[in-house]
């Protein structure tokens, strides 16, 4: 089973940074149109501490750690047509994008073969998203 210990501890280096959530923030508004008009009315004080749990619950789902699948029913689900914050599974490559620009400005030690790891992992939970939209 990959834990994905190596992108688990970019991530650490990451959050060491303060300000990586934020900047994550600023770089999805920039990436696309749609994207101010989706968090118009967010609160961002709550939604920076549920995408900084989302992520790390996003990675230990790819890891196979089944005692998040609920969370990750949670986050399915509120991203789904039915849900609170429909996302067009189109949406999921700005956003990742996003996270890999943002993940370069913040980890010193990021590679290119790490950065591929990132990719790998989030796109378990990404693929969950848009089976479940
Ligand atoms: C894999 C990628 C993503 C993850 C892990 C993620 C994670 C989350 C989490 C954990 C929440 C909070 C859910 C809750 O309050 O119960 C959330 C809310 C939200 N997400 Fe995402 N998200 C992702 C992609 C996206 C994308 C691509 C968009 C926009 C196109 C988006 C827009 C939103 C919006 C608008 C909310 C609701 C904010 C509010 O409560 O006002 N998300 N997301």
């Amino acid at each position: 089973m990959d834990r994905y210990h190596d992108v688990q501890q970019s991530y650490g280096r990451c959050l060491q940074t303060k300000r990586f959530i934020d900047r994550f923030y600023e770089v999805l508004m920039e990436s696309h149109p749609a994207m101010r008009p989706a968090f118009a009315r967010t609160d961002f004080s709550a939604q920076r501490r549920a995408l900084r749990r989302g992520i790390s619950t996003a990675l230990m789902y790819a890891g196979g750690e089944s005692f998040v699948e609920e969370g990750v029913a949670t986050m399915a689900h509120v991203h789904s047509r039915a849900g609170r914050a429909p996302v067009e599974p189109r949406y999921y490559t700005c956003w990742l994008e996003s996270l890999v620009q943002t993940i370069r400005e913040s980890d010193p030690q990021l590679t290119p073969a790490l950065e591929r790891r990132w990719r790998e992992a989030m796109q378990v939970v990404i693929q969950r998203f848009t089976d479940a939209y």
